[in-house]
């Protein structure tokens, strides 16, 4: 499987045209049973997604669709030839974090962080569509996102903090 670049709407008969974090990929060879997950993580090396139950259960390969945050382990790579996929790499960097992220950073949300990727990328996805979202609403959202280390009060401390600052109007 081999990587290059093309151009946005260019079409590839050959390839499967990706957009990732604002970047187009042409990938050769992709087997049709391909998930996102496998193509994000092997081919492109965006590690932020974590496999954990390959089962579309667990929350942590979590990735946005369109701005929508989906499971990439259960995603087929074909099946989203065209779409706008954004990672956790592509959510914002250590120099220009994520409201989110930030907040994630501030309140210690994490103990092994395996889980950190999911629940980042859920939140975030809630958070665009709802800033206002209530503790009962956040909680509903990330229910999905499993931590096994239990550190779910802070992890809701964490996208409180940062629905806080998206509310904020702009300094
Ligand atoms: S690895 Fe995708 S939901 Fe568990
Ligand atoms: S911090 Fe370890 S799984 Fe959540």
């Amino acid at each position: 499987m081999t990587t290059t670049r093309c151009g946005a709407g260019e079409k590839n008969e050959a390839g499967l045209c990706l957009q990732v974090n604002g970047r187009v990929h042409t990938l050769d060879d992709v087997p049709r049973e391909a998930t996102l997950l496998h193509l994000l993580r092997n081919d492109l090396g965006l590690n932020g997604p974590k496999y954990g139950c390959g089962l579309g259960q667990c929350g942590a390969c979590t990735v946005h669709v369109d701005g929508i945050a989906a499971r990439a382990c259960v995603i087929p790579a074909h099946g989203v030839a065209g779409r706008t996929i954004t990672t956790l790499e592509g959510l914002g960097t250590k120099a220009n974090w994520h409201p989110v992220q930030a907040a994630f950073e501030e309140a210690q949300a994490a103990q092994c962080g395996y889980c950190l990727n999911g629940m980042v990328m859920q939140a975030a996805a809630l958070l665009a569509r709802d800033p206002n979202a209530s503790e009962a609403r956040i909680r509903s959202e990330l229910s999905g996102n499993l931590c096994r280390c239990g550190t779910h009060i802070e992890i809701l401390d964490a996208v409180q903090r940062a629905a806080t600052r998206l509310r904020a109007p702009a300094a």
